[in-house]
């Protein structure tokens, strides 16, 4: 049989790439193999995006370039997948005839069935549109998953938020919360040990509301506590941590466990209580900075990282200074600042006073400014140190590797005549601290 290929384009968050995962896995069962030239797939998905415009103009541009790809090879499967797909639905494949099969967040491990449908009724039905239920519960997942790296594995804990921040179109293209049970999160992570994962990162839009939809009280705290006691699970990250949500059980539970890494990333938005109402958040800046105490209480040696909006509706001078003057007060480690980009169907799109985008430009760039002076603060810290660093490869200098600290930071050390393979623990002792790295020299232990 003649071989077939597939090719994967991923967009957007960490839970976009655990759903491409997905998607390799079911493809692979059905004989298909990988291929880094999408131009030479039979299966080419797009996961895309749509949290900001610019994501989605770079996306519909690369959908834009398979329409080539289509006319060159009639018989290739356009797949385009994600939170575009599900947004625009039949207005994306009127703009783009070139796609054949749009797929909705919720249907993606129901891919393989509906990729074998659509080829079967190829001819008589051109088109295959599946966005309309946002409710479906992947939780039962067991078909195979390829995985981008061989260490380090998602693990999705929950789909969906029911937040519903006046600027985010998430909670409109992901549904609501749905929590996958613990058993199933346990026997997902003991298999990926099996396989020789030692890295796991447990996945949701808000994780701190995991489980509610079970009625659990502290059900994340639990769930933490118990995949650090599964053997050989050796660093536990979790992404996203809502403010508001964030309890001192989980903190403690970080505290407390010795595989859950002593990362605490809370995005704050913005640093203007007002700001922050507007934004139906739920929490003050004066409760922010409580959560960041008690953290910081807690787990001393923590390192901190954000989530910034500049420019939402209404942001005045004096509210930007707040968010500055918070990111100065906290000394982050790390900061993701986003320029506010109107999301229609959002409430904050109908909003008066949108901030022109020269202010929010120039706003963008004194907070990255006064942020990149916290990151090389805080990587001057480890200077002198050993730090605990799981090796990923070789840097574009082929004789230094890098590989990341337990709270995430990059770390770049000489090879010296050494072999190292992806996973490896490696100590490195720290001389150098740059704003986005440190460097320094291998040593032999901790
Ligand atoms: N659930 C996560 C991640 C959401 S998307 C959370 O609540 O933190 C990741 C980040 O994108 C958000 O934290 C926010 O800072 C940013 N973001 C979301 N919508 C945006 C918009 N319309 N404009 C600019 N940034 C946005
Ligand atoms: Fe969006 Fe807010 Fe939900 Fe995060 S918590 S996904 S920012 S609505
Ligand atoms: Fe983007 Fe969807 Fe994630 S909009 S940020 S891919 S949930």
């Amino acid at each position: 049989m003649e071989e077939k290929y597939y090719a994967l384009l991923n967009y957007g968050c960490q839970m976009n790439e655990s759903d491409t995962e997905h998607y390799a896995g079911q493809l692979e069962e059905l004989g298909y193999k990988a291929i880094a030239d999408f131009h030479n797939a039979d299966v080419i998905i797009v996961n895309t995006c749509c949290v900001r415009e610019s994501a989605e103009k770079k996306i519909a541009g690369k959908i834009g370039e398979l329409k080539a790809v289509k006319t060159k090879n009639p018989d290739v499967v356009i797949c385009v997948a994600g939170c575009m797909a599900q947004k625009d639905g039949d207005k994306l494949i009127k703009k783009h005839p070139q796609v054949d099969l749009l797929l909705g967040t919720a249907y993606v491990n129901d891919f393989k069935q509906i990729l074998l449908d659509y080829l079967a009724e190829r001819g008589s039905k051109r088109r295959t549109r599946v966005y309309d239920d946002l409710t479906i519960h992947q939780s039962e997942f067991e078909g195979k998953m390829v995985r981008q790296s061989k260490f380090e594995a998602w693990i999705p804990i929950m789909y969906g938020c029911n937040n519903f921040c006046t600027y985010c179109i998430v909670p409109y293209v992901r549904g609501r919360e749905r929590s996958r049970s613990m058993e199933n999160i346990v026997a997902e992570i003991e298999a990926a040990v099996a396989d020789g994962y030692k890295e796991f990162t447990l996945l949701g839009q808000n994780v701190n509301s995991y489980g509610k939809d079970f009625g659990e009280k502290d059900a994340f705290a639990k769930l933490l506590r118990r995949v650090n006691e599964i053997p050989g699970v050796d660093r536990i990250h979790y992404m996203t941590s809502h403010p508001r949500d964030m309890s001192e059980e989980v903190i403690k539970a970080v505290a407390e466990c010795e595989h859950i890494c002593e990362n605490f990333h809370v995005p704050f938005q913005s640093g203007s209580t007002e700001i922050l109402r507007r934004m139906n958040r739920g929490y003050s800046r004066e409760k922010y900075l409580e959560l960041i105490a008690l953290i910081r209480k807690y787990v001393p040696n923590c390192t901190i990282t954000t989530d910034i909006i500049v420019g939402f509706p209404g942001e005045t001078e004096a509210d930007f200074e707040d968010t500055l003057n918070l990111v100065k007060e906290v000394g982050f480690d790390a900061a993701f600042t986003f320029i506010y980009s109107k999301r229609s169907g959002t409430p904050a799109a109908k909003m008066d006073n949108q901030v022109p985008l020269d202010v929010k430009k120039a706003r963008l760039n004194r907070l990255m400014e006064a942020q990149n002076i916290n990151s090389l603060k805080c990587n001057e810290k480890l200077i002198g140190q050993v730090v605990e660093v799981l090796a990923e490869g070789p840097s574009k200098n082929k004789d230094v590797w890098n590989g990341r600290t337990r709270t995430g930071k990059l770390v770049l050390w000489p090879l010296e005549g050494k072999t190292y393979q992806a996973g490896d623990k490696v100590y490195v002792k720290i001389d150098t601290a740059q704003t986005w790295l440190v460097k320094g020299k291998a040593v032999d232990n901790g």
